[in-house]
């Protein structure tokens, strides 16, 4: 198993296939999109399934593919199909805009995808194309339908903006009640692309909980599953349930069990750290396996023990300013 400095047992790897969007959801990306990689800047899927295979052995068992979009990406059926067959790999799951994927929702669960989680801001039209720029919001309920019919768990991801989607709290609650959806509030964060607004004047934890609690009296605690980015509640006579993510105010970092790949391999030990080393550049230098898992154990030996530690340790060369899109939502 794979421990890092601080004694939290790491086994999830997430793994950011592209920086490239179809979407320009304002809190991720400026209206004119960000500068994305050059393609051979970009993991091949040769190299990425090198790196899980690598992975797995010192103890990831888990693995999200996100982006970016990750099905603007030729041939991601393929490489989850690969995946899929290794050993040793008990979960993958999605996370996806929901613009392409309704027609091969039976895809994913032939393949064995564990769980998706759709970004669904507004459950209306208007208010959806306003956030994301595009137009596509029947595109993203269709596969939001598929995805209940092929009874693959399905999470929904809002962040929660005021000006923008406070009055969708309440509807996108309103969901679980039928589905089993778990329907999770997102604290915004400034990974928005250079150039991009200011964060709207946080809707934090404590507060979003209590508007929830305001219109639900009767909305309990539910437990947490182990290393769990969510406070989880559920309404009662619900199927669904709703989590809450701290990601601004890092309230999970203690039990955080993850690690992130960029999509031009850069390992990120902390989603809000500059990057650690680029794993690309190891591999296309003829690096062996057993020097990777060096480099990967090494650097769980150096890591900041909480958000705002690696937050700090980044402040002066590389501050804040990258899209979500490029660190992997
Ligand atoms: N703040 C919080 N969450 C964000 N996401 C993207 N950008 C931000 C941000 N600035 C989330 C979206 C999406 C996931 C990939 O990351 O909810 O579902
Ligand atoms: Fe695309 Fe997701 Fe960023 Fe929206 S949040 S622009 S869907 S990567």
């Amino acid at each position: 198993m794979l421990y890092d400095n601080h004694g939290r047992e790491i086994n999830y790897l997430r793994l950011a296939v592209t920086d490239r969007c179809n979407l320009r959801c304002f809190y991720c990306m400026p209206e004119e999109g960000i500068d994305y990689l050059p393609r051979k800047e970009l993991l091949s899927f040769e190299e990425m399934e090198r790196l899980v295979r690598l992975l797995v052995p010192l103890g990831i068992n888990k693995l999200r593919i996100t982006g970016g979009e990750p099905f603007l990406r030729k041939g991601m059926l393929a490489f989850l199909e690969r995946l899929s067959q290794i050993e040793g790999l008990t979960q993958i799951n999605l996370t996806t805009n929901g613009t392409l994927t309704a027609d091969i929702v039976p895809e994913l669960k032939r393949i064995g995808i564990h769980a998706v989680n759709l970004s669904i801001d507004s459950l209306d039209e208007a208010r959806f194309f306003q956030i994301t720029r595009r137009d596509v919001f029947p595109q993203v309920m269709k596969t939001l339908e598929e995805l209940l019919a092929h009874q693959i768990t399905t999470k929904i991801n809002a962040v929660v903006m005021p000006n923008y989607n406070l009055e969708d709290i309440i509807p996108l609650v309103n969901l679980t009640k039928d589905h089993p959806i778990a329907m999770r509030f997102i604290e915004e964060m400034p990974f928005n692309g250079k150039g991009a607004h200011e964060q709207t004047g946080l809707w934090d934890f404590p507060k979003i909980l209590n508007y929830i609690q305001t219109h639900f009296p009767e909305f309990s605690k539910i437990p947490d599953p182990v290393s769990s980015t969510s406070f989880n509640y559920q309404v009662k006579g619900h199927q669904g349930t709703v989590g809450i993510i701290a990601a601004y105010s890092r309230l999970f970092c203690g039990s955080c069990n993850r690690i992130r790949l960029t999509p031009q391999g850069m390992l990120k030990t902390c989603l809000y750290d500059g990057g650690v080393f680029n794993v690309r550049d190891l591999m296309r230098a003829g690096a062996t396996d057993e020097q990777l898992k060096m480099s990967f154990t090494d650097a769980l030996a150096h890591r900041a023990k909480d958000g705002f530690e690696a937050e700090e340790n980044r402040k002066f060369d590389r501050p804040i300013s990258e899209s979500m899109a490029t660190i992997g939502g």
